[in-house]
């Protein structure tokens, strides 16, 4: 067994805030915060390079050695169990089981969770995450989990518990959303403060790929709320309009991010933005779907692989760049942490849309 318990994502938060790492880690077990948590923090001020190794982040005891390895054995099982996450073997929603849809047909963990797929459904417990929308099954693992918008369908081979206290003693569908296939999951458990992605939100997400992340964004922001999902390859895109006939929340639109022009009729002004674009260009693309769609005051959440910025420079340095990009696009950057030990070299980065200033 391998423990996240031990890996620190370090989390740089930018202007004067306090960095509240032993809550965070209390949130990532899914226990409940309490004022009475001890703070216990480090300073860092956003934007700085020095992200990766702090709090055991990579060289330390969640170094990339050992968080790495059995980190995808654990991703495709989805688990999260008591005392951290826990390495699951193979089950519901697996990295490739869905895709190709081996998931959809029960191979591999996918229609009834198969091998090793999330376990403890029945007497699992409920509790509400931190950001609102997004839960933890405790049982015999500890999940993180959403709202199934479609109860009764899983949409790509991810495990669903019930667990009791629908009305009338009822009860209530969620999917198991996986850290090692989304990075927006990874950022959840990471210790992101805030995702801005809640009930009622009107979401722009730019790098939708064929849905799966996006479909739990369509869970969190429930039926008041709307994903406009965008995606440039038709062959996702194709997954991502069928996953949107039931979940009617959804907008798929399958166009190029870097020409919001073609597609601002068929969205109005939202309340964040998030992009996983993995391109090169991809704040510029941010900036870009922000003059047009993001309201003043409204936030972005973006994930940045290094290698597909910059491969000749230390990825600490592409994050600093790349945040420079944001400000100057009228971005102010909030915080900033890495994915480890979820995904390799990559940062997430929340930062305000000040359209005037
Ligand atoms: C890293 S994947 C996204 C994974 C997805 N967010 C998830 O969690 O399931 C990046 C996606 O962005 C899409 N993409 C890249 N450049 C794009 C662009 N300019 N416009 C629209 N989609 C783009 C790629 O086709 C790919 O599906």
């Amino acid at each position: 067994m391998f423990g996240f318990i031990c890996s620190r994502t370090p989390v740089q938060i930018f202007g004067n805030r306090r960095v509240d790492q032993q809550r965070r880690f209390a949130h990532r077990q899914g226990r409940p915060q309490t004022s009475k948590t001890p703070l216990k923090g480090k300073q860092m001020p956003f934007g700085a390079s020095g992200n990766r190794g702090g709090f055991g982040g990579r060289g330390g005891g969640g170094g990339r050695g050992a968080p790495r390895g059995g980190g995808r054995g654990g991703g495709r099982g989805g688990g999260v169990r008591g005392g951290g996450i826990q390495a699951r073997g193979r089950g519901g929603g697996g990295r490739g089981a869905p895709r190709g849809g081996r998931g959809d047909r029960g191979g591999r963990g996918g229609r009834g969770g198969g091998r090793g797929g999330a376990r403890g459904g029945a007497k699992a417990i409920l509790e509400p995450h931190r950001h609102p929308g997004i839960f933890i099954a405790k049982g015999k693992d500890h999940l993180l989990v959403t709202k199934n918008l479609v109860p009764g369908e899983s949409v790509y081979g991810e495990k669903r518990i019930s667990i009791e206290g629908g009305v009338d003693d009822t009860k209530v569908e969620y999917r198991v959303w996986n850290p090692f296939r989304s990075k927006l999951a990874a950022g959840v458990l990471g210790g992101m403060d805030e995702i801005y992605i809640a009930p009622g939100k009107k979401v722009l997400y730019l790098g939708a790929a064929s849905g799966t992340s996006v479909s739990h964004v369509a869970d969190i922001v429930g039926p008041e709320g709307v994903v406009y999902a965008v995606e440039f390859s038709p062959r996702s895109g194709r997954d991502l309009i069928n996953m949107a006939k039931k979940r009617t929340n959804v907008i798929p639109i399958v166009e190029d991010a870097r020409l919001p022009n073609k597609y601002r009729m068929l969205i109005s002004t939202v309340d964040v933005i998030f992009a996983d674009v993995a391109q090169p260009d991809q704040a510029r693309i941010v900036v870009h779907n922000a003059q047009y769609f993001l309201k003043d005051g409204g936030h972005v959440v973006i994930s940045i692989k290094a290698s597909c910025i910059d491969s000749t420079v230390a990825p600490s340095a592409v994050f600093v760049q790349e945040v420079h990009k944001l400000r100057e696009g009228k971005f102010k950057p909030i915080a900033q942490i890495t994915l480890e030990p979820y995904e390799r070299d990559h940062a997430m980065v929340t930062a305000q849309y000040i359209r005037h200033n």
